[in-house]
C-alpha cells in the first residue's frame, strides 16, 4: 500500500472515531432520560472471517454505549450474512421474518443487514421489495463505516444502503470487541483471488489484500499484553499471503515473526490452499515450538479432472504427495479438510477418486458439503449439473467414509500428558472444564474455574473419538 493510500485510511478512522464520539453524546443523553441502556444483538453465519467481522462490529457499537444481549428481541440487531451455499441464505430469510414480528412489537427497534450475501445485487435487491422494515444494509468492505450508516439511519429515518463492488482500503485502529479473553482471530489479508469455479467467496470478498507485516505484529503484541495466549491468523489462502506487497514476505517467514513474541504460546491459522503450501511452510512448523499441530488442507475433489474444472492448480497426486511431506516431517499433525459432492459433470469415477483420497490421506475429520449452485460463478452455467438424488447418495458413502477414517485416527495421543488451553465450564456437567489440545481436539477433565485461558498439562485417560476425558496433573 502506497503512503497516499496510508494517509486516506488514517483520515478515515479520525473521521470513524468523531462520529463514534458524537453518538456517544447522542445515546448518553438518551439513556439518562429512559434509565436504561441500548441493547444490540448481532447473529453471525458463515466463516471465521464474518466471525472477526462480529467482533469489529461489537467494538464499534460498545463505543456507542450500546450493551450486547443474547438474544434478537433487543434495540438494534444485525445480521451478519454469508452466502457460501444456499442453504446459508435460506437462514437469513428465516431469521428475518421473526425479526419482523419483533419490530412490529417494538418500533423504534433497528435491524440492519451485513456480510457476503449483501454483496449480491439479487439479493439485495429482494430485501429492499420484500423486507422494507430492514433499516440499514452495508457489506464486507465499509464494516469500518457502521457509525457513519446508523447515524445517517438516525437522521433521515429511511432504508440506507451503503454496498461497495470492491475496495483496496485496510482501515486499522477501529474499536473491536473480543469474544474470548485469552485468544483472538487476527486478519492476515482479505479476499481472495482464486475464483474456484464453484465460489462465490471473491465476488463478495472482493480482491486478496494483504495487511502489513508491521501491522499485524503490533495487533499480535497489544493482544499478548492484554492476556492473549492463542492467536488464529486468518485468510482464504493464507499461504499466499505477502506476495502483493510492496516489500513482498512470505507466509512462512511472518509466522517466524509472530513466534518470536513473547506470550503467545500458540498460533493457528485458516485456510491454507494446497496450491501454496510450500516446503519452506512445512519447515517452519516442523522447527517451531508454538505453532499448533493441526492444518486444514481443504481437498474439494479427489479427482484431477473435476479439479481442473474446479480451477484448484493442484492434482491428486500433488495433493497426495503434500500430505506424505507434512506427515513425514510433524508427524503428530492432525489434517482436516473439506469435501464438495455433487460438483458439475461429477461421474462416479470422479467420486470414488476422492472416495480414494480420503481412505490414503487418513484426515482427523472433513467437512463434506453438497454441491450449491451459486449465481455468477462459472461452475453454476455449467450444462451437466449432477441430478439431486446421485449426489445425496454420493454423500452418504462419503460420510460414512469419513466417519471411518475419523475412528481410526481418533485416540492417538490416549494414555499421553498434553498441553491443554482450558477455555470454559463444560455446558453439560458444570464440574468439568473444556480445553483444546494443540491439534485442535477437546478434551474434559475435572478442574478449578480459574484455570481458564491458562495452558494446563492433562492426562488423556480415555479417547471418546471426537474427544478425550482427561485428569489434570499437578502443576
Ligand atoms: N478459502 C477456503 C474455503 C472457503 S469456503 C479454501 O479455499 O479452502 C469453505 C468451504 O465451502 C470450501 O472449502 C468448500 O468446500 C465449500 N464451498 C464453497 N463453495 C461451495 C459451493 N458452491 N457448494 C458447496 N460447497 C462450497
Ligand atoms: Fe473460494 Fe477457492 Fe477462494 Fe477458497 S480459494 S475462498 S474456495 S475461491
Ligand atoms: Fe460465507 Fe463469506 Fe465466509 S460467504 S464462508 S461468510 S467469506
Amino acid at each position: 500500500m502506497d503512503k497516499r493510500t496510508t494517509n486516506i485510511n488514517e483520515l478515515e478512522t479520525i473521521k470513524q472515531q468523531k462520529i463514534i464520539e458524537e453518538l456517544k453524546e447522542l445515546y448518553k443523553a438518551e439513556e439518562e432520560r429512559k434509565g436504561k441502556k441500548k441493547t444490540y444483538h448481532i447473529v453471525t453465519f458463515g466463516c471465521q472471517m464474518n466471525s472477526r467481522d462480529s467482533e469489529k462490529i461489537s467494538g464499534i457499537l460498545k463505543q456507542i454505549g450500546y450493551v450486547e444481549t443474547d438474544t434478537e428481541e433487543a434495540d438494534f440487531v444485525l445480521y451478519n450474512t454469508c452466502t457460501v451455499r444456499e442453504n446459508a441464505n435460506n437462514k437469513v430469510y428465516g431469521h428475518l421474518g421473526f425479526a419482523k414480528k419483533l419490530k412490529e412489537k417494538n418500533p423504534d427497534m433497528l435491524i440492519a443487514l451485513c456480510g457476503c450475501m449483501m454483496q449480491e445485487p439479487e439479493a439485495v435487491e429482494n430485501i429492499k421489495k420484500r423486507y422494507r422494515f430492514v433499516d440499514i444494509i452495508f457489506g464486507t468492505h465499509n464494516i469500518f463505516k457502521l457509525a457513519e450508516l446508523l447515524q445517517t439511519r438516525l437522521l433521515s429515518n429511511r432504508m440506507v444502503i451503503d454496498l461497495w463492488k470492491d475496495t483496496d482500503m485496510i482501515v486499522e485502529d477501529l474499536p473491536s470487541d473480543r469474544k474470548f479473553s485469552f485468544k483472538a482471530g487476527v486478519n492476515i489479508m482479505y479476499g481472495c483471488n482464486n475464483f474456484c469455479s464453484y465460489c462465490i467467496v471473491p465476488y463478495v470478498r472482493g480482491r486478496e489484500r494483504s495487511r502489513s507485516p508491521e501491522d499485524i505484529i503490533a495487533e499480535i503484541k497489544a493482544l499478548a499484553a492484554d492476556g492473549v495466549v492463542e492467536i488464529m491468523l486468518l485468510g482464504q489462502n493464507v499461504n499466499s499471503y505477502g506476495k502483493n506487497l510492496t516489500n513482498p514476505i512470505s507466509f512462512a517467514q511472518l509466522l517466524k515473526e509472530v513466534e518470536k513474541i513473547d506470550g503467545i504460546e500458540r498460533i493457528r491459522f485458516m485456510t491454507s490452499h494446497p496450491k501454496d503450501l510450500s516446503q519452506e511452510l512445512i519447515d517452519v512448523m516442523k522447527d517451531s515450538t508454538k505453532i499448533c499441530r493441526h492444518l486444514h488442507l481443504p481437498l474439494q475433489s479427489g479427482s484431477t479432472r473435476l479439479l481442473k474444472i474446479m480451477n484448484r492448480r493442484y492434482t491428486k497426486e500433488s495433493y497426495l504427495d503434500l500430505v506424505e511431506r507434512i506427515r513425514t516431517a510433524i508427524p503428530d499433525i492432525s489434517l482436516t479438510t473439506d469435501i464438495i459432492v455433487g460438483f458439475p459433470g461429477e461421474t462416479e469415477e470422479d467420486f470414488k477418486e476422492t472416495m480414494d483420497v480420503v481412505s490414503k490421506a487418513g484426515y482427523e475429520s472433513a467437512f463434506t458439503f453438497l454441491y450449491s449452485k451459486r449465481t455468477g460463478t462459472p461452475a453454476a452455467a455449467m450444462e451437466n449439473q449432477v441430478e439431486e438424488t446421485v449426489a445425496k447418495e454420493r454423500f452418504d458413502r462419503l460420510l460414512k467414509l469419513v466417519q471411518e477414517c475419523s475412528a481410526k485416527a481418533a485416540g492417538r495421543e490416549e494414555h499421553t500428558i498434553q498441553k491443554v488451553l482450558v477455555e470454559e465450564v463444560n455446558t453439560q456437567d458444570s464440574t468439568l472444564l473444556t480445553g483444546r489440545l494443540s491439534n485442535n481436539l477437546l478434551v474434559h477433565f475435572k478442574g478449578e474455574e480459574s484455570l481458564i485461558g491458562t495452558i494446563a498439562e492433562v492426562y488423556l485417560e480415555e479417547s471418546k473419538g471426537f474427544y478425550y476425558m482427561g485428569r489434570l496433573q499437578e502443576q
